[in-house]
């Protein structure tokens, strides 16, 4: 059992994929060598298996605002994270911009997360022009709650951060 807080499961159910988010990745277009961000992934099983499509030459990133989330994608998918396929990230969507020197993403996707889906419409404003700004110029977001997937309309940015 990983149990911590309000993140307790099964090591199971990170290892196998579920068929909800089996679904969502296999809607996502994925390539070998892309640069792939998630957002509030935690802890790591749909980036695992993204991982896994990308290849040697991909990489994704998974950010969550969750430190006890972040710690469980970094034990669980220690294995990507040592091949240089995976990496995890404490902050916020809300608080996300790339470091210095760190190329821009090719897509970004999350899942249940509130920001994202509608459920918090002011954070889900910052956060699409933080996740915009990370991504290459017309890089889509997509979140669940389509047909699994639907792409986010991502505003320019209306505020100095
Ligand atoms: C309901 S869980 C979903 C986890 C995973 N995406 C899935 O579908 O199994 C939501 C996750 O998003 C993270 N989260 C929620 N809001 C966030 C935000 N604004 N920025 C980053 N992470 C966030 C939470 O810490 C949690 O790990």
């Amino acid at each position: 059992m990983v149990s911590s807080g309000r993140h307790c499961l099964t090591v199971q159910m990170v290892r196998e994929l579920s068929p909800r988010l089996a679904a969502i990745v296999d809607a996502l277009p994925l390539r070998p060598g892309l640069r792939v961000l998630e957002i509030g992934g935690a802890p790591g099983a749909a980036a695992r298996a993204v991982a896994q499509r990308l290849g040697p030459g991909g990489h994704i990133l998974v950010i969550d605002r969750s430190a006890t989330g972040v710690s469980q994608i970094e034990r669980l998918a220690a294995a990507e994270i040592q091949r240089g396929v995976l990496s995890a990230r404490c902050v916020s969507a809300e608080d996300f911009c790339l470091r210095e020197g760190e190329a821009a993403f090719d897509l970004a996707f999350a899942v249940r997360v509130g920001a994202l889906d509608g459920r918090h419409p002011e954070a889900g404003s910052i956060a699409r022009q933080r996740i915009r700004a990370a991504l290459v110029p017309g890089g889509p977001l997509f979140v669940d709650g389509g047909d699994p997937l639907r792409q986010v309309r991502l505003e320019a940015p209306d505020r100095a951060w």
